[in-house]
């Protein structure tokens, strides 16, 4: 079993097998490659052997993060602060000794901008302090707001066991398409965007006495959003309260938006960090990962690990890899205990990687971004990261959205690094070099507003009454382009009128908690008598790429089960096809265990698919069935998602309206089949741009479901009608 599986085919025949590279270039980025190769003009030797059958990954230690002055006395230890009672570890956090001031500072002014070091208690404690403090006195409700749905939930399970009571009563969360709240939960945790919604049916959150928008320096889309309408709010409701969290930097432009509010700093207490980099580029971050954790397990004194990796494909995948050669190296190291966490994984599995690490042993944990600042894990005196994370991106001038595996900007990285500094003095690891964090990463990751498509915004906004969105609040503005593109699509898909308002349907759209052309997909459903099935598949596609399981030792059994689930027609049908036949079995977890599929993800799509369903009644759509006639199916698909089509050309797939080249995802039942015409679900750019999710369809439907989008004309197949050769040729020599 070789330790690098693609240099090792590279060197025995060549070039790697055309299925591994497939897959190889599926699962790491371009990005990653491009990085990788940026200064490999360097001689250096890139690994040197140390264990027997690993390699090793030389670092040079370069700079310091540095620590206080003075580091506080550290706080006790994970096996000690189990014993002390919760109240204790509550009043070790450095937020503490600030309590009566921060709340003399909130009764004092209406908004108030927080800044401390992750870790600090800004989003376990504030709530609970107002709490305490009387601010949810006569029913009225307290929201701290969250970027990422793992977070929380986490955080709201935190803060249900420190004030000792069940999750969902006093405290609660609520993400999208999970309501873990009751009548009696004045501590909301939520999402950006359920707060977001919470204005559909509120618009003035008469029922909230303290909003905290708590990660702000993230400036998801729908925190920048909630920036806007909240300090619209506050101008009319002087008794709102409104708190700002934020990790470091940027308090300043929170400051500003909001009228000059004052900063309150909870000064942290930080270790220092020793930073090292790697002396070469690392082509493969993720092998290097897995090597640099062994290295780190086998070489450095006690204390656990952190990776950071982009999403739950690489860090499943990374997993897998570490567990095999734990059990390869077997009694010849120490036990190594490796945890994911990413946003998809279920709650009981989140909830181990805060468990303390047993004695003799070491945590590993990999995680996403999420581990950057909105969750703290205890103990952490090392952090390997290889520098990159997945961004969404967006271009505006053709209107496509794809995400992409992007080096992470220098404020993540000190960020990332900064996690191995909170317990004791700590090392960050650096897959990349000094040389390129000097010239490669840019300074601040530029807020998800200006790299996204603005569709659901526009239309929640438009619901919202807002019409006016060119002159909107907005702390750093969309791209004009972006804006007008979302307005247009609205008005394709039926939601807008000609002069920019709501229609009926686009009120209906609105209503449903996913994106526009999902909406517009399930609303369809109603003309094509298919509702049952449009809603199976709106549910699998919400849960998104992880349907199928692929273990390393059974690739081809697996890969073998996911083609007995291909049914002609594409990638919809066939998600429509695993949720029938699981639902058949009973929702058996022994079927998706023999079938490769992962039960998880389909006990998620069996809630989203009851969450839809009890919804449809709002938007006045009636259960049906297309009893087999896919054919409907497929139209209703095509009624949402006629913006997300692609042709086949004689140089590959083009997208119809735009002539951008894209290519069918090596995953999909389509892969082989080349259809002339497709629509596909999403674009992901790793080496290429890669459609996933396609489905066949067939041009003449396109002006069915949007004739005020597409002239019969331009869906005139060009290979339909034979090229006079003479025109060929000429062309060629002209070329
Ligand atoms: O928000 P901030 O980063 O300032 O800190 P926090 O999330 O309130 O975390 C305060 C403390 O709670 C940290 O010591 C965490 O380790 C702990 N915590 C936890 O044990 N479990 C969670 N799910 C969340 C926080
Ligand atoms: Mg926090």
């Amino acid at each position: 079993q070789p330790a690098r599986a693609v240099d090792l085919v590279e060197e025995e025949s060549g070039a790697p097998g055309e299925e591994q590279r497939r897959w190889e270039e599926a699962r790491l980025g371009a990005a990653s490659l491009k990085f990788g190769a940026r200064d490999a003009a360097s001689q250096e030797p890139k690994y040197q052997l140390v264990l027997e059958e690993e390699e090793t990954i030389e670092f040079v230690r370069a700079t310091q993060l540095q620590g206080d002055e003075e580091p506080a006395a550290p706080p006790p230890s994970t096996q000690a602060q189990q014993k002390e009672s919760i109240q204790a570890v509550r009043r070790s956090l450095p937020v503490f000794p600030f309590r009566e001031e921060l709340l003399a500072a909130i009764a004092d002014h209406q908004v108030l901008i927080i800044e401390g070091e992750t870790g600090s208690g800004k989003t376990t404690q504030i709530p609970q302090y107002l709490f305490e403090e009387g601010y949810t006195k006569k029913g009225m409700k307290i929201a701290c707001t969250q970027p990422r749905r793992v977070a929380a939930m986490s955080v709201a399970a935190r803060v249900a066991r420190e004030m000792g009571v069940k999750l969902g009563n006093e405290v609660g969360y609520s993400i999208r398409f999970e309501d873990c709240t009751s009548e009696r939960t004045v501590l909301r945790y939520m999402t950006d965007g359920m707060l977001l919604r919470e204005f559909l049916s509120e618009p003035d959150l008469a029922s909230y006495s303290v909003v905290m928008v708590d990660e702000a320096h993230e400036r998801t889309l729908h925190t920048d959003i909630l920036f806007g309408l909240i300090k619209d709010v506050a101008r009319f409701r002087p008794e709102l309260k409104v708190l700002v969290a934020s990790a470091t930097l940027d308090t300043a432009r929170f400051s500003t938006f909001f009228d000059d509010a004052p900063v309150f700093r909870i000064p942290g207490r930080r270790f220092p960090v020793d930073i090292f980099y790697t002396k070469a580029p690392e082509a493969d971050y993720l092998e290097a990962c897995v090597v640099s954790v062994l290295q780190i397990h086998v070489t450095q004194p006690p204390g656990d690990v952190l990776v950071f990796l982009t999403g739950q494909e690489e860090i499943e995948a990374a997993c897998e890899m570490l567990q095999d050669r734990c059990r390869r190296l077997g009694s010849k190291i120490r036990e190594l205990l490796v945890l994911p966490i990413y946003a998809n994984l279920p709650s009981d599995m989140q909830a181990r990687i805060f468990q303390p690490t047993p004695p003799g042993a070491r945590k590993v944990v990999v995680a996403t971004n999420i581990a950057e600042t909105s969750l703290t894990i205890e103990g952490i005196i090392y952090v390997l990261d290889p520098g990159f994370c997945k961004q969404k991106s967006y271009n505006p001038r053709t209107g496509m959205e794809s995400l992409t595996v992007t080096p992470c900007s220098k404020a993540s990285a000190n960020q990332r690094a900064g996690r191995a500094g909170r317990v004791a003095a700590g090392k960050c690891f650096r897959l990349y070099t000094a040389w390129a964090y000097q010239h490669e990463l840019e300074e601040t990751t530029v807020p998800e507003i200006q790299r996204t498509s603005l569709g659901n915004v526009v239309l929640l906004l438009k619901s919202l009454g807002i019409h006016d969105l060119m002159h909107f609040d907005f702390l750093d503005p969309p791209p004009y382009e972006t804006l007008l593109l979302a307005l247009e699509q609205l008005y394709a898909l039926g939601a807008l009128n000609h002069l920019g308002e709501l229609t009926t349907s686009g009120r209906k759209m609105a209503e449903l908690p996913v994106d526009p052309m999902l909406s517009k997909m399930v609303l369809a459903s109603e003309k094509y008598s298919c509702s049952e099935e449009i809603l199976t598949v709106a549910a699998m596609l919400s849960v998104n790429n992880s349907i199928f399981y692929r273990p390393k030792d059974k690739v081809v059994h697996a890969d073998n089960a996911r083609v007995n689930f291909f049914l002609p027609g594409g990638d919809h049908l066939v998600l429509l096809n695993v949720y029938t036949q699981w639902a058949e079995s009973g929702y058996s977890s022994q079927w998706c265990y023999e079938n490769f599929v992962q039960f998880r993800s389909m006990r998620r799509a069996r809630d989203v698919r009851e969450q839809l369903e009890g919804l449809l009644e709002r938007v006045e759509v009636g259960l049906s069935s297309c009893q087999g006639d896919y054919i409907r199916v497929r139209k209703a698909i095509t009624a949402g998602y006629f913006y997300h089509t692609a042709r086949l050309t004689r140089s590959g797939y083009r997208t119809v309206k735009q002539q951008q080249t894209v290519f069918i995802h090596p995953n999909s039942s389509l892969f082989e089949e080349q259809p002339r015409w497709l629509l596909y679900h999403e674009l992901v750019l790793t080496t290429k741009e890669f459609m996933r999710q396609v489905l066949e369809i067939e041009s003449s439907w396109l002006l069915e479901v949007a004739p005020h989008y597409y002239k019969a004309k331009e869906l005139e197949d060009p290979h339909a009608k034979k090229m006079p050769k003479k025109i060929g040729k000429t062309r060629e020599e002209l070329g």
